[in-house]
């Protein structure tokens, strides 16, 4: 018998108002794979991302993660199935320390306990905050925030990841980390979803890229053959 994809998308429509941001999304992820997915603004992909983390629950259409529909469920549940999302507006909490912001996903009723602080703490020093550990979020540059929501999301070790812009005005030097980081959750053998406009890092990372426009899906394939294709050419170049 072969595997259930980590994540399967059938048929899924999501509308505002007269606005069909998905039309008929469809798509499969194996686990382990990283896709990298590209389109223009207003394509739909933070839609797709938001659909599947059950911040929004689609029109129409199913989503399964390892075979079994997770469909219309709320997003903790989502996220209780293992799957963690950073946004392309990063949402730390401001008013909160690094070390706090680390602990809200992964904190029960109780008080952290010693060993939840040094996961933290960890996890602070891998993302090179560590030395912040103490200050609010608030104080951190754009990419430092980008850095400490990956650093939340990862705390919970969710099975899939999805990145929404995780480049996206942030300084190459950081960004050559943040590529690490992501190398290191594909090593990890996590399934990566990955959104971003800025197609080397997606072409670093992924061998499969699917390209959206006016939601759907127009392009699925290989990297080079993505490249190529005249839908996605015509889609960049005609917008
Ligand atoms: N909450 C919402 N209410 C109304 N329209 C929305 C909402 N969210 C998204 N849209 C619309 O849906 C379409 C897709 O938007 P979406 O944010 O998914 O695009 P995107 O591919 O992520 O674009 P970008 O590259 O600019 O981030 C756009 O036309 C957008 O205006
Ligand atoms: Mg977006």
């Amino acid at each position: 018998m072969t595997e259930a994809p980590a994540l399967k998308v059938h048929g899924l429509i999501k509308r505002f108002g007269g606005l069909v941001a998905l039309d008929g999304v469809e798509f499969s992820v194996a686990r382990g794979e990283v896709l990298g997915i590209i389109g223009v603004n207003g394509a739909g992909k933070t839609t797709l991302m938001n659909c599947l983390c059950g911040i929004y629950g689609p029109d129409a259409g199913s989503i399964a993660l390892g075979g079994e529909s997770v469909t219309g469920l709320a997003p903790h549940d989502i996220a209780r199935r293992g799957v963690g999302r950073t946004f392309q507006v990063p949402r730390v909490f401001h008013r909160m320390s690094l070390i706090d912001n680390l602990l809200v996903p992964v904190l029960k009723r109780h008080a952290p306990d010693r060993a939840l602080i040094d996961a933290a703490e960890t996890m602070l020093e891998r993302m090179r905050l560590i030395e912040l550990r103490h200050n609010f979020a608030e104080e951190l540059s754009g990419g430092q925030q980008k850095l400490l929501e990956m650093a939340r999301m990862l705390m919970s070790d969710p099975d899939l990841v999805m990145l929404d812009e995780p480049f996206a005005g942030v300084h190459p030097e950081l960004c050559r980390f943040m590529i690490e980081q992501i190398e290191a959750m594909a090593a990890a053998h996590k399934t990566v979803l990955l959104i971003s406009h800025d197609l080397t890092s997606i072409y670093r990372l992924s061998r499969r890229v699917i390209a959206l426009n006016q939601g759907r899906v127009i392009a699925d394939g290989g990297v080079e053959a993505i490249r190529g294709n005249p839908a996605v050419i015509e889609a960049y170049l005609g917008a």
